[in-house]
């Protein structure tokens, strides 16, 4: 049996999520532009990795995708099922679990999304091994994060100069906002 060194924090990560949802008004726009980014087309199996409320899973959908979303928060998976009964788009996939984790099948994706939400595992090396595990040979990933030099990622080194250190550490977010660092990571 493997354990994970960041249970206890992926469990507070997960209470902290909780209360995203009216937060996702912000994020609704950016999902059209990244599923027109990563070009969506119909039929297609999507993956939306830390899908919350389902902006990016719901938005695939539309585009004519297989959709999958998956998340760590029921809370924001429970939005995501009411948003999509809403929209009438009942055969969405709504998954909870770990990034890090994934319980997909080897290259059962062509396309991997993630808007905002991979970068929250705290350690990238796993997360994007998982991630490119369950995408097709010649498939495509996508993902929105946030620049380090921006509002939001100077917000996030800002918080993190005043709380502890957590133990064992894990990985700022905001570093997949640097293009070099992205490149690494992806190999
Ligand atoms: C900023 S929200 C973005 C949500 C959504 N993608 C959007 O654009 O509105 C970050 C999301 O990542 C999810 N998340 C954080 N850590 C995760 C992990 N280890 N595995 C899966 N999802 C995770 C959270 O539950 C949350 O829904």
């Amino acid at each position: 049996m493997t354990s994970d060194p960041f249970q206890a924090y992926k469990e507070t990560q997960r209470d902290n999520w909780k209360s995203f949802a009216p937060l996702a008004m912000t994020t609704t726009p950016s999902a059209a532009k990244l599923v027109h980014f990563a070009g969506v087309r119909p039929n297609q199996r999507v993956l939306d990795v830390g899908c919350g409320t389902g902006v990016v899973a719901i938005t695939a959908r539309r585009a004519g995708g297989i959709v999958t979303g998956f998340d760590l928060t029921p809370e924001l998976l429970a939005v995501a099922k009411e948003s999509a009964a809403i929209a009438e788009l009942d055969d969405i996939t709504w998954k909870e679990g770990d990034v890090e984790n994934l319980p997909f099948r080897d290259a059962e994706f062509d396309v991997v999304l993630s808007q905002f939400a991979h970068i929250f595992a705290p350690r990238p090396e796993v997360a994007i091994q998982e991630m490119l595990r369950v995408l097709k040979a010649g498939g495509r990933i996508a993902f929105h994060t946030w620049p380090p030099e921006l509002f939001i990622g100077r917000m996030f080194a800002l918080t993190a100069s005043y709380l502890p250190p957590p133990d064992p550490k894990p990985a700022p977010p905001h570093q997949w906002g640097d293009p070099n660092i992205v490149l690494q990571r992806l190999g």
